[in-house]
């Protein structure tokens, strides 16, 4: 049997919380979509665990397709600056787009993609995202499904990284300064 990864960081959200949430989300998801076809747009690299829970548990109509919008560098904190590295090649003109991210933090970063996504002329468009760390938002944007509200920590696992590292991590943790020493 395969050995299960060391444990990094403090646990906020354990696999089988995520799991329950993603459920619950994607109930209401398929509630307010009845009928629809909707895209799931993940947003690269750090929504890729979210974006499959999603997939899997709703049960309407979707296609998925990616986005990369990157407004951190490899620091911890947010520089502002939005830069689109990646566009989906899916036609966007009258579909529902439901942007799927891992994290809301200052907001920058779909306060941009929403704008770039709405010159494509969609029906609507949507955010769900498995975090919102409000303390930190400097923009007007409001998720419309959230996973979990988080505290202002360093959130590593289930898609989240620290230097590209701890993606992996089949939980939602986060880091203190002792952590980051010892890693
Ligand atoms: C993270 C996250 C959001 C953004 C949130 O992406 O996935 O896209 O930052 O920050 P904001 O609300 O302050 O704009 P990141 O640029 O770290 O890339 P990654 O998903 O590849 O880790």
């Amino acid at each position: 049997m395969a050995e299960e990864k060391d444990q990094v960081g403090k646990i906020l959200y354990t696999q089988s919380a995520i799991t329950k949430r993603a459920k619950e989300i994607c109930a209401q998801i398929d509630k307010d979509y009845e009928g629809e076809e909707v895209i799931l747009l993940g947003s690269l690299k750090g929504s890729v665990m979210w974006l499959v829970d999603i997939m899997k548990y709703t049960t309407i109509d979707t296609k998925i397709d990616f986005i990369t919008a990157s407004s951190y560098g490899s620091s911890t904190t947010s520089s502002g600056v939005v830069k689109i590295s990646y566009e989906p090649q899916t036609n966007m003109y009258n579909k529902n787009i439901l942007i799927v991210e891992d994290i809301v933090d200052t907001g920058n970063t779909l306060k941009y993609l929403i704008s770039k996504l709405n010159e494509r002329g969609p029906k609507s468009i949507k955010v769900c995202t498995m975090l919102d760390k409000k303390a930190r938002r400097t923009t007007d944007i409001k998720p419309d499904y959230i996973g979990f509200d988080v505290e202002d920590f360093f959130i590593i696992g289930y898609g989240l990284d620290y230097d590209q590292r701890f993606r992996d991590l089949p939980y939602i943790a986060y880091l203190e300064e002792d952590d980051v020493e010892s890693i």
